[in-house]
């Protein structure tokens, strides 16, 4: 079943298109890695899809739901308000810069949008934060705050923020390449136990090392298109489109 899947969507700032005719599927259980060249639209796909881009044209569907069909700027359906909002929730996003609340603690962070969003009683939110902050590793760190927390530390607290409400897909735009070189192990590694655990993911990374490992399929993006799609083992030693070629001879 995809959990997500867009048709033909379209993006463009003024009038410059970013995103051309977009078809994309993300299935459940699978690990999606996005790949191209800076400003191949990577980052505007991921938040097309959770809304914090307006999309031109095109049909969103979450959990094989219509969510959005646009059609020049105009929305020509939706779903329902509540079952908007409840789909808008299925998708958890992990940003390149972490955007923790610098004045909460990491378990008040982990908690806030659980319990204002989803009024989760405090103390089973607060519960749920401790557990998620074990997850990532970071059991011994609740009551720091961001401040006093490495770049690698801040990115997990914003996994495990993300994980709080439960989406059915994560959204990863560059989780590591805000970090130090030595802090973006800590980070993939958290990443791989999340797929290993059969979450599903849709990754844009620069690392081509975790796409190679982790993901289920590869898919390559450029000038706004998705350019070729495939295994990581196809992708990564015959791709067939020379422009994914010519990318990772400049990357790898
Ligand atoms: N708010 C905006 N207003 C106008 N143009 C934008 C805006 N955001 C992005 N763009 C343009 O859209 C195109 C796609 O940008 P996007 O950030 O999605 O690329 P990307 O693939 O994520 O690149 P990178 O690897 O550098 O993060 C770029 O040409 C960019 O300049
Ligand atoms: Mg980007």
């Amino acid at each position: 079943m995809a959990l997500i899947r867009t048709e033909k969507l379209c993006k463009s700032f003024d009038t410059t298109p970013v995103l051309k005719d977009i078809d994309l599927s993300v299935e459940q259980g699978e690990v999606v890695c996005l790949i191209g060249p800076s400003g191949a639209g990577k980052s505007t796909f991921l938040r097309s899809l959770n809304q914090l881009e307006k999309i031109t044209s095109g049909k969103i569907f979450i959990d094989e739901e219509l969510f959005l069909h646009r059609e020049a700027n105009v929305t020509v359906s939706r779903a329902e308000q509540s079952e908007y909002k409840r789909l808008l929730l299925e998708m958890g996003m992990v940003f390149q810069s972490f955007n923790l609340f610098p004045h909460k603690t990491a378990i008040e962070n982990v908690a806030l949008a659980p319990i204002y969003v989803k009024k989760t009683p405090r103390a089973e939110a607060r519960d749920k934060a401790r557990e998620l902050l074990a997850k990532v590793g970071l059991a011994e760190k609740e009551n720091e705050f961001p401040s006093h927390l490495s770049g690698g530390q801040q990115q997990r607290v914003a996994i495990a923020r993300a994980l709080a409400m439960n989406p059915k897909i994560m959204l990863f735009d560059e989780p590591t390449s805000a970090l130090d070189p030595e802090l973006v192990g800590e980070v993939l590694t958290v990443m791989r136990g999340l797929a290993e655990n059969g979450m599903t993911m849709l990754v844009v990374t620069h690392e081509m090392t975790f796409a190679r490992e982790a993901a289920s399929r590869v898919i390559f993006m450029c000038d706004g298109t998705v350019a070729e799609q495939a295994e990581p083992s196809k992708i990564f030693t015959a791709p067939d489109n020379p422009r994914t070629k010519q990318f990772l001879s400049g990357v790898l």
